[in-house]
Formats: structure tokens, sequence, C-alpha cells
């Protein structure tokens, strides 16, 4: 049974409970993290905890816990959910209140932690790597929050995967944004190209860690915004997040990526990604990046 973490308790899963007035609950007034567990060690934890405080700030919503109180309290619950691997959720709502838009006074925020097994990643990816459709970037204009309320991209996902694909790469003016869940890479003439960051996307923490990589690998790269045609005829696109670590896009509506296979710079990435993976795993958050 996996043990949850609810406003200071720890708990059964089954066990866990909040109030229906919650507003998180009533208007997905809230914001969240994911972060993969890898031999117990929480990855990226420090970038994660990082990004958390920003969302809750962007929101106005108080940080209800410290850094320290945050690294205690998931430590706790990845050993009471047996250490290994694991993806961590974590998710801060503002709170129980009476149904009103704007904020209620004197509310305590509800804190959440919980904590799955890390899915495997496709047993074919090197070999044939996945499906992705573009689609209208119809979210709203501070998608650089990672907040809770996700129905467009909930619905932008079930779109891509109604046709037989695993993620819509979305398309803002005529420019390339992030993935339903996921940031986009792309690589053009030996260049690693990824948008900048700004207010149409998630500042995705694999994303930053690829750049790292690619930086101390002497990898040129790029961060540029480019169009829906440029990723047409790019040499290897690429999507990234914390569960799906990187994926090498073989089809595009249809129409095979590059040599229809997953590229070059997509194995030499995925290498370093994995020894990356693999020394955080042996010997904890705070190895450096090589
Ligand atoms: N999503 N962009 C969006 C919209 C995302 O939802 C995610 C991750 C990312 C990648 O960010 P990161 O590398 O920090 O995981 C980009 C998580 C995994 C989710 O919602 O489950």
């Amino acid at each position: 049974m996996t043990t949850v973490y609810l406003n200071g308790d720890y708990l059964p899963l089954a066990q866990a409970r909040v109030p229906v007035t919650d507003r998180g609950f009533v208007f997905g007034d809230g914001v969240y993290e994911v972060i993969p567990v890898y031999g117990a060690h929480l990855f990226r934890l420090e970038q994660h905890l990082v990004r958390l405080a920003r969302s809750l700030a962007e929101i106005r919503l108080a940080n209800p816990l410290s850094g320290a109180a945050w690294r205690e309290v998931l430590q706790n619950l990845v050993a009471r959910n047996g250490g290994g691997d694991q993806s961590v959720y974590v998710q801060v709502t503002r709170g129980p209140a009476p149904r009103d838009h704007a904020f209620p006074k004197d509310v305590r925020p509800t804190v959440y932690a919980t904590s799955s097994p890390l899915k495997p990643l496709p047993a074919d990816l090197a070999q044939n790597g996945v499906a992705a459709i573009t689609l209208d970037d119809n979210r709203w204009q501070r998608c650089d929050i990672k907040a809770i309320t996700l129905l467009p991209n909930i619905l932008l996902r079930q779109q891509a995967v109604d046709a037989g694909a695993v993620e819509a790469i979305l398309i803002r003016d005529g420019v390339i944004t992030e993935g339903a869940a996921s940031n986009v890479f792309m690589v053009r003439g030996g260049v690693l190209v990824t948008p900048a960051k700004g207010p149409f996307l998630l500042p995705g923490i694999t994303r930053d860690l690829i750049l790292e990589l690619a930086a101390v690998n002497t990898i040129p790269y790029e961060e540029s915004s480019f169009t829906a045609g440029a990723l047409r005829h790019a040499d290897e696109v690429w999507l990234t997040s914390s569960t799906r670590e990187i994926l090498p896009v073989t089809r595009l509506d249809q129409r095979p990526v590059g040599n229809g296979k997953p590229g070059p710079l997509w194995r030499r990435m995925m290498d370093l990604y994995q020894f990356y993976k693999q020394q955080v795993r042996e010997r904890g958050e705070d190895v450096a990046v090589v």
C-alpha cells in the first residue's frame, strides 16, 4: 500500500482525505511537481523545489514549507515507499474554503505528496522512436506556472492519443512552444535547438539538464524559437520530461522525421543522460554533470 503525505501526516493512500470544498477540487487552484527518484535519491530535487517555490509565488500562495522541510518530507516519503526507483508527485492547493473566485482569508493550504512506480520507457524506443502530432496551442498565457489546472493539456494529449501518437507538439503564432506534457528539441545541422524560456512554456527540469549536458560535452546548442515548418525539416526531434526522459520522435503528423529512425545525437544524449542518472543512483543528488 502506498504511503502518502497529507498536511503533516504520513498515511496509507486509502485513508487520505481532503474536504470537497478544497480549491484544488473546485477550481484547480494549485500547483504541482513530478520528481523522479533513482536508487532512493530524488533526481534534481533542488531544481524542482526552486520551480515549486516559483510556481507558488506566481499564484500568490505562500510556500507552506522551507526548503529543508520539503527535503525531509519527500525523503521520508521515498523511504516509506521502499526506496529504489519511484515517481514522486507533489501538490499544493489554496486549501478548503467556501466557493468564491477571489482568494479566501486565513485558509491553510493543502499539502499533498504521493509516490508511484516509474513507468518503463517503451521497449522498442531505440529502434522505432515515437509518433507525435502538431496542434494549435490553445492554452493560457502563463504556461510557465506548473498549475494543476490542466484541462487544455489533457484535451490536447487525448487528441494525440486518438491519432495513435504519444504527444501533441504545440504551435502558437507559428512557432513551437512545447508538448502537452513535455518540452521539445530539434536537431538541425548538428545543432540542438529548443525554444527559449518564457510565458508560453514550462521551464522543464529535464530540458535544463540536457542543455547542461550539451554544454559540458561541447555539443552545440541554441535556445531560440523555430517554426512548425522548421520542425518538419529537422534531422531529429525529441520530447523531454521527468517521467519520459528523452523520447526520439520519428513520425510527425504521419510523416517520417529525418530518416525515420532515432538519430545519432539522441543516442549520444541518451547515453550521457543515463550515465548521469546512474551516478545519482549510486552517489546521490549532488554529483556533477559530466
Ligand atoms: N510534466 N511541459 C509541460 C507542459 C509538462 O507538463 C512537463 C512535465 C514538461 C517537462 O518538464 P520536466 O522536465 O520538469 O518534467 C514540460 C510532468 C512530468 C507531468 O505533468 O506529469
